[in-house]
């Protein structure tokens, strides 16, 4: 528990003067002690009741990797139609919105106040740890059906690393589509088509 408080401090520490345009560096995707495929599986649910508490960059890097990262030279965790890899994860916190270059496996500040209240419309959203919102880049897209395909594929991998990891999580059809394009400053060409929150989940606040 100690450490877990001091790695969850070390993140914020590293994050909050971040500048914007900068790079947040992520450690190497480590999942190896995670649970079995079945005992994920058995844990698959929506979590909407979260403590306040953030993610250390550890569990963050394995997140994002699960969710969207390259497992190859140019290929990733999760498929897309005629490999157009058009969904870009912007990720919300308490000090600000990232999004996630997996070239680099590193969050690149975009915005630096807390927005995660916006990638919602249900309350609970403020108290997750983070907030992944989904971007289209249109030109990229071989169909909307396609995309939603994609998405759907990026979300199962974060769920599964969530449930693998004792973390919670929601995928979210529900929010203000054009305020949240407006606070991250999308291009024309950008679409905002899902999101999911994270977090730790409040049944197991005490364990
Ligand atoms: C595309 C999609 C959009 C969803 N949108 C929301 C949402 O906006 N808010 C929410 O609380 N749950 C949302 N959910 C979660 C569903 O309500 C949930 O998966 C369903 O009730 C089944 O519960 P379970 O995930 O615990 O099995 C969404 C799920 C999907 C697949």
């Amino acid at each position: 528990m100690k450490a877990n408080i001091l790695l969850c401090s070390l993140f914020l520490s590293v994050t909050a003067f971040v500048a914007m345009g900068q790079e947040v560096k992520m450690p190497d995707p480590a999942l190896d002690a995670e649970a079995s495929l079945k005992e994920a599986l058995e844990n698959l649910r929506s979590e909407r009741e979260y403590v306040v508490r953030p993610l250390d960059l550890q569990t963050m890097s394995n997140l994002l990797w699960a969710g969207w990262g390259y497992n190859r030279d140019d290929k990733r965790t999760a498929p897309s139609a005629l490999d157009r890899q058009e969904i870009t994860l912007y990720v919300c916190t308490k000090d600000g919105a990232y999004y996630y270059d997996a070239n680099q496996h590193s969050l690149v500040k975009v915005v630096n106040k807390n927005i995660m209240a916006a990638t919602g419309k249900q309350p609970f959203v403020e108290n997750a740890a983070v907030n992944i919102v989904y971007v289209c880049n249109l030109p990229e897209s071989a169909s909307a059906e396609m995309t939603a395909v994609c998405c759907g594929a990026i979300s199962q991998n974060i769920s599964l690393y969530c449930a693998s990891a004792g973390l919670g999580t929601v995928v979210r059809g529900s929010f203000d589509a054009e305020q949240l394009k407006r606070l991250l400053k999308l291009s024309r060409t950008q679409k905002v088509v899902l999101a999911q929150s994270v977090g730790f989940p409040a049944h197991s606040a005490d364990e």
